[in-house]
């Protein structure tokens, strides 16, 4: 199918201010997270009567200066209004400081993004994640991610399960439909998931499959819940494609996995999964998809995340469209048996078999 999305209707006059928001839009990020941290937009929201400059830097033991520009921005990021000089906190204002969603991307923007998005015009053209080098050496993110530095590795994490944990609970159900007896976790990452599954079903046994640098957590975790007898630890790099998926589990669980990889390689990654099933296994597939949004505001996270993919991930995946992973999973001889939507705050699962 054909892409469509988005028009062309606003005004000039509304085009050139949207042009103007996009030009100051890191400095604009800056004031906002400086509102949300140095306590100003909390102090503003705890003042139902408003507030003033001058009361807001003596609360909180900041310069009059300081306070004075950041409010004034915050005017025109729609954060804050003012009547008679005092500040009142507006809609916008409650989401940056008390929504969890937007607290997770802001998080994510700041301490994983921001620094190396200078570099992603390069990434652009040379195919690399040419940001990751302000963390560290690696060709990709996850080969790093157990050695980030410690607000990056916080926040990488806060994004990742606070999309996938919400997920979870719905899905968990419809896994065990066809009760598997052994489930293969691909990218299981930090075991949460298989966990949960263990602690769902008292018979299965569940195998990650994961960078050894993420199975090194993951054990942890095991053994704190007590579950080594029942979680299996398989250290694999799965960009190896001459290496087989461990054979005949009745379910292959990808939640947000595919999307860490090129088309090229989501291809290989089918075609060996569909190798290791047998004819009753079920192949999960839980992703984000742009184009399967139900609100605006979640296809414009997900477009965003896709350059964190181009610029720190990898270089070379990104949040796709439904129709990427649909001709993939066809090109790699699998069947969809089911898509069911509206998963979490924005997921599809997909659910193939080898054959119809
Ligand atoms: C975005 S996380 C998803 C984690 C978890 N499944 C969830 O839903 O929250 C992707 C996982 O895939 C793993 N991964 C990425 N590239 C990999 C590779 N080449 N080999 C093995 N695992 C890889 C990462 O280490 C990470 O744990």
């Amino acid at each position: 199918m054909a892409m469509n999305y988005g028009s062309d209707k606003k005004s000039a006059v509304q085009a050139k201010f949207d042009a103007q928001k996009i030009a100051f839009a890191p400095v604009m990020f800056q004031a906002t997270r400086a509102l949300r941290d140095l306590d100003i937009l909390k102090c503003v929201n705890e003042a139902p009567e408003g507030i003033t400059i001058a009361e807001v830097a003596r609360q909180l033991e900041l310069q009059e200066y300081g306070v004075k520009v950041l409010l004034e921005a915050g005017l025109s990021l729609e954060l804050v209004r003012v009547e008679n000089d005092r500040f009142f906190l507006t809609k916008t204002g409650w989401h940056i400081l008390n929504d969890a969603l937007t607290r997770v991307n802001m998080d994510f923007t700041n301490d994983v993004n921001y620094l190396g998005m200078f570099y992603l015009t390069e990434s652009v053209k040379t195919g690399k994640p040419e940001g990751l080098k302000v963390f560290g050496d690696w060709n990709t993110v996850y080969e790093g991610l157990s050695e980030l530095p410690h607000t990056a590795m916080k926040s990488w994490f806060a994004f990742d399960h606070y999309y996938s944990d919400q997920a979870f609970p719905e899905v968990i159900p419809i896994l065990f439909r066809n009760k598997p007896a052994h489930i293969l976790d691909v990218g299981g990452n930090t075991g949460k998931f298989a966990l949960k599954c263990v602690e769902y079903d008292p018979h299965v046994n569940v195998t990650i499959l994961d960078l050894p640098g993420q199975l090194r957590k993951a054990e942890e975790n095991i053994k704190n819940a007590g579950s080594e007898k029942r979680i299996d630890l398989y250290p694999i790099d799965l960009l190896d494609h001459s290496r087989p998926i461990p054979g005949n589990p009745d379910a292959i669980w990808m939640s947000q996995f595919l999307d860490c990889f090129s088309q090229k390689d989501i291809l290989e990654l089918l075609r060996r999964s569909k190798e290791s099933m047998h004819r009753g296994s079920e192949l999960f597939i839980l992703e984000t998809y742009w184009d399967k949004q139900k609100y605006e505001a979640s296809t414009y996270c997900l477009h965003a995340t896709s350059l964190y993919f181009t610029n720190i991930a990898n270089g070379c995946s990104q949040m796709y469209h439904s129709d990427d992973l649909l001709n993939l999973i066809k090109r790699s001889g699998l069947k969809v048996q089911e898509i069911i939507e509206n998963i979490g705050i924005s997921h599809t699962l997909i659910i193939c078999k080898t054959q119809q």
